[in-house]
């Protein structure tokens, strides 16, 4: 059994209840590599924002639990290397799919764990989520669960249409969970196709997608319900055009793809909404300026060439996302 502690993690609790009375939200950078590692905490060092890394079981299964024990211990001396005092990381299980997973991270460091029972019954959700609630508490590892069915693929689970959060359900829910945190379905998705053409308006002087406005009624109608409450906000890449169309420029085939505009997720920063997931975007920076590389330079292949400019390149995208969009900096 390995505490977070003695990591020199922290758990959600605090940095969630700031956010919600400051109106920012906390960035949740997923991480499958060092990289993106060491892109995330040079952002988070360089803006003074505390940030969640996140991980989902696939991205466990890849990095290996044990190399990413001591990534999460190396991201926190590595923060404090580059003059943080006191850094506030936190080490999240994403998408956690049963009581065995969650345990599992729990005994080896993480700080926070998410059991994803939305795709269960109102019910059965509750009861799986009750029973992460009660062995994380023992070991003071906060737990995010989720009421509400996101479109497109959460790891293991995927739903190919997404059921917006009632809002009447979320006060059973909180009540008898425990939980610490509730992500919602307000109209996000995951990946890089978030709506398909039909779902969107054409720009006429771009010809690129809009995607539909999230449904703030519905995330107000919650937060009625759950005053102060730390909402949690899944498949928030904004999918950023540049991007895509550097990807598409070197050789790569995304057409249509569209995420959440950033004027929605500054928004819903401003509100409960206190945790904000972003790992397509990652996915795209780091693709993007790889691609760049190799078509500007053939030559290469020592993986430091490509792999310098994709980490400086993610290290921009999370520096921009903390302060234009989540309001996270400067609150260390
Ligand atoms: O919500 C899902 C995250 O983007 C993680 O994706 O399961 O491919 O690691 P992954
Ligand atoms: P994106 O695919 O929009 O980056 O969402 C990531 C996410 O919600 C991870 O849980
Ligand atoms: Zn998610």
């Amino acid at each position: 059994m390995v505490s977070y502690k003695e990591l020199g993690l922290v758990n959600t609790k605090d940095m969630f209840a700031k956010a919600v009375k400051g109106g920012y939200a906390i960035p949740a950078f997923n991480f499958n590599t060092m990289e993106q590692m060491q892109a995330i905490i040079q952002a988070a060092v360089e803006t003074k924002s505390p940030v969640i890394m996140q991980v989902s079981k696939g991205a466990r299964k890849y990095a290996n639990p044990t190399i990413l024990r001591y990534m999460a211990q190396g991201a926190v001396e590595y923060a404090k290397e580059l003059g943080c005092a006191n850094p506030q990381i936190v080490l999240h299980l994403d998408h956690g799919d049963s009581f065995e997973t969650c345990k599992s991270c729990i005994d080896s460091g993480f700080s926070s764990v998410m059991i994803d029972g939305s795709h269960f019954s109102f019910e059965e959700n509750i009861k799986l989520t009750k029973e992460v609630v009660d062995y994380a508490h023992q070991h003071d590892v906060t737990v995010e669960a989720e009421l509400g069915v996101l479109a497109g693929v959460e790891d293991e689970v995927s739903a190919a249409e997404s059921h917006y959060t009632k809002p009447e359900e979320v006060i059973e829910f909180a009540t008898k969970t425990g939980c610490d945190s509730l992500a919602i379905s307000i109209g996000t998705s995951h990946g890089a196709y978030k709506f398909t053409r039909e779902q969107c308006t054409v720009d006429p002087e771009t010809g690129k997608l809009v995607p539909p406005p999230l449904a703030f009624d519905i995330l107000e109608a919650i937060e009625q319900k759950l005053p102060g409450f730390p909402i949690v906000l899944h498949g928030s890449s904004s999918v950023p055009q540049d991007e895509v169309d550097t990807i598409n420029q070197y050789g790569g085939k995304l057409p249509d793809a569209v995420g959440i505009p950033e004027s929605q997720l500054r928004k819903a920063a401003k509100s409960a909404v206190c945790k904000i997931n972003i790992d397509s975007d990652s996915r795209l920076a780091m693709t993007a300026a790889i691609r760049k590389h190799f078509a500007e330079n053939p030559g290469d292949f020592d993986p430091r060439q490509y792999l310098s400019p994709a980490r400086e390149n993610m290290k921009k995208m999370y520096i921009h996302k903390i302060i234009e969009v989540l309001g996270s900096n400067d609150k260390l």
